[in-house]
């Protein structure tokens, strides 16, 4: 048996509207010039778009993020920006059961979800939030024949 995450399209517009100055200010000091950078979980690319421009032309961004209409969305949003040679590929990674420590690398939801914050910020009540994680780890260690982080790479330049 396999579980699928789904994300409200919505979404989009909350990550549009984070900067790097703004967001990630402790971070732009490290950026420079050249500098290849990885975002992961790059959602919507806002934060990509702000390292793209202060490593510049002779500097690199790749994005990922598994949710496919984030990408997309940041493909059109950048692309009209300014952006080109924008390509996507496919980075599933796929953990199966006879690989070695599937439990511990599978596992990783759980103590995602391990984050009282999910429930701090009124996502989903505590009570599920814990149910969901015996569930899972339940699911991982006896069912699971395969986990999929599903991630798609995204690379442009500015
Ligand atoms: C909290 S958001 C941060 C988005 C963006 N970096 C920002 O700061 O605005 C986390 C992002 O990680 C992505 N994500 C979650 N699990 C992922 C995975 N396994 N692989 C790639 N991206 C993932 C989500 O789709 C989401 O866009």
């Amino acid at each position: 048996m396999n579980k699928t995450i789904h994300r409200a399209p919505t979404t989009t517009r909350i990550f549009d509207d984070r900067t790097l100055e703004t967001d990630y200010a402790t971070l732009v000091s490290m950026l420079q010039p050249g500098m290849h950078v990885l975002d992961v979980g790059c959602g919507t690319g806002a934060i990509s778009a702000g390292i793209a421009k202060r490593v510049g032309g002779s500097g690199y961004v790749t994005g990922i993020d598994n949710t496919e209409h984030f990408i997309l969305s940041g493909k059109e949003t950048y692309g009209s920006a300014g952006f080109h040679s924008i390509e996507v590929f496919n980075a599933d990674e796929v953990y199966r059961r006879d690989n070695p420590n599937f439990t511990a690398r599978a596992g990783i939801w759980s103590k995602v979800a391990g984050l009282k914050q999910i429930s701090d910020e009124g996502w989903i009540d505590d009570a599920t939030r814990l149910q969901a994680i015996e569930d899972y780890d339940r699911w991982v260690d006896e069912e699971a024949e395969s986990m999929t982080m599903k991630l798609n790479e995204v690379r442009g330049r500015s």
